[in-house]
């Protein structure tokens, strides 16, 4: 018997990964306000994601979940947030082409404040001091202040996710992602690059499409060719943030985390009888979890039952992360057990975090090959289980930066120090993730 859910349930249960706050009546005060002010997203939203993620569990559609690892206050700007929205629509066009089913667009965006760590602490230089766990709780500089959890940043993370997705919702809804555009997210560095002539290719077919929609004298200007819908995500990490977004809807009484659309449980906390868990069971949005090369199947089983009881197809995306040498021989009893016991799951391939290691230099850095092989060996899975893949989850950015090594400009580890910009995980730079793009969709048409 599981006791009653409320907002505050997790409470009672241990919470792993939660900062220090050295003030608790000041995280209070801030959660109280954010309490009370407005919802980020709306459960009508959350539920139409859950539809279309319904799709994607029944093999008709394939999610593209993608943005930052950790997003940065820092670049909460028009740009920065343009270019990345304007990648991950190259890369949905591109998988829209190759598997002929509609791609569901989540970014890992307004809203990927929070990040879980392996060590509380970190040394340099003999000095010891609290890990970085991301711009919802402290500064990433290697100082004493820096690296104090701050509450007010909760505030501030709420801010930056609503202006974030004011811009979204503006650039999604009012013009900027008509498929008339198609040629115009094709940034400069990327249009020069083997991958982005491919797309330019593309993109003057879907232009010689919308003209012969036009002189055949159907509707180029209907919903499905002006407009896209794009979801936000980020993983529920420090709970009191979510639980203050946390509001029941008045429509149906159902609770909703209204900080965002989809809301992931991370690796690192998905233990089933802790805090997360217990959490994310009662709110009504569309749940992801992480699974690493350690899971166990009787874990993946039990987390089906605690998340998704109740068998909805698209409650649950089930993000696998399990590393390239792993991946296909962990998948397949996986896929297999959960299968047999009837849960609907939505299967994706995060092929980043399995694949992580520290250069020569000292940087830590993913290989796109890596990345490659890993979606390779969940694809193989799936056919040899007679299940879908439903989809990719990657961190990635718009920008030319050199994080990742790898792809058609070949990245080495003496080009990593050149733009080597992320505050947390290495990052797909716009080149690599439209290669990335293409390659997966080779893998799903060959
Ligand atoms: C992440 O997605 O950035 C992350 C920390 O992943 P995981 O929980 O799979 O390690
Ligand atoms: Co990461």
């Amino acid at each position: 018997m599981t006791s009653p859910w409320t907002p505050q349930s997790w409470r009672s249960f241990p919470a792993a990964q939660q900062p220090e706050w050295p003030d608790p009546a000041a995280l209070d005060g801030v959660t109280k306000t954010l309490a009370s002010l407005p919802p980020l997203v709306f459960a009508g939203e959350a539920r139409d994601l859950l539809s279309d993620l319904g799709k994607v569990a029944a093999g008709e559609a394939f999610l593209l979940q993608a943005g930052d690892c950790a997003e940065s206050f820092d670049d909460c700007n028009a740009n920065i947030i343009r270019d990345k929205l304007k990648i991950i629509l190259q890369m949905a066009i591109v998988l829209t082409y190759s598997t002929g089913v509609p791609v569901i667009k989540v970014g890992r965006i307004a809203g990927q404040f929070a990040k879980p760590r392996s060590s509380p602490t970190e040394t340099k230089d003999g000095e010891e001091l609290p890990s970085f766990r991301g711009h919802l709780v402290n500064e990433s500089d290697f100082s004493s202040t820096a690296r104090v959890p701050d509450p007010e940043r909760l505030l501030r993370a709420y801010n930056s996710s609503s202006a974030t997705l004011n811009l979204l919702r503006a650039f999604t809804k009012g013009g900027f992602a008509d498929l008339h555009q198609v040629q115009r997210w094709n940034q400069e560095f990327i249009a020069e690059s083997e991958p982005g002539q491919r797309y330019n290719e593309l993109a003057d077919g879907i232009d010689k499409a919308l003209s012969f929609i036009k002189t055949i004298g159907l509707d180029e200007n209907e919903p499905a060719i002006g407009q896209v819908d794009f979801f936000t995500s980020h993983e529920a990490l420090v709970l009191p943030y979510e639980e203050a977004l946390t509001r029941e809807d008045s429509l149906t009484g159902d609770w909703y985390d209204c900080s965002a659309h989809l809301l992931w449980i991370g690796e690192r906390t998905r233990q089933l009888d802790g805090a997360h868990v217990e959490f994310l069971r009662g709110v009504a949005n569309p749940l992801g979890c992480k699974l690493g090369p350690t899971a166990a199947v009787e874990e993946a089983l039990a987390l089906c039952e605690a998340l998704n009881p109740d068998r909805i197809p698209g409650r649950l995306t089930l993000i696998t992360r399990m590393g390239a040498d792993n991946i296909t021989e962990g998948l397949r009893p996986i896929l297999r057990a959960v299968t047999d016991a009837g849960h609907p799951v939505v299967w994706v391939s995060d092929p980043m975090h399995g694949n992580t290691f520290t250069s020569k230099g000292g940087r830590k850095t993913r290989h796109l090959d890596d990345v490659i092989r890993e979606i390779t060996g969940f694809f193989a899975a799936h056919e040899a289980e007679g299940t879908w893949p439903g989809g990719i989850h990657v961190e990635l950015t718009g920008d030319d930066v050199t994080e990742c090594l790898g792809g058609t400009t070949a990245i080495a580890d003496e080009d990593l120090e050149r733009r080597y910009e992320t505050i947390c995980d290495p990052r797909l730079n716009g080149r690599q993730s439209l290669d990335l793009a293409f390659r997966v969709a080779d893998l799903l048409t060959d």
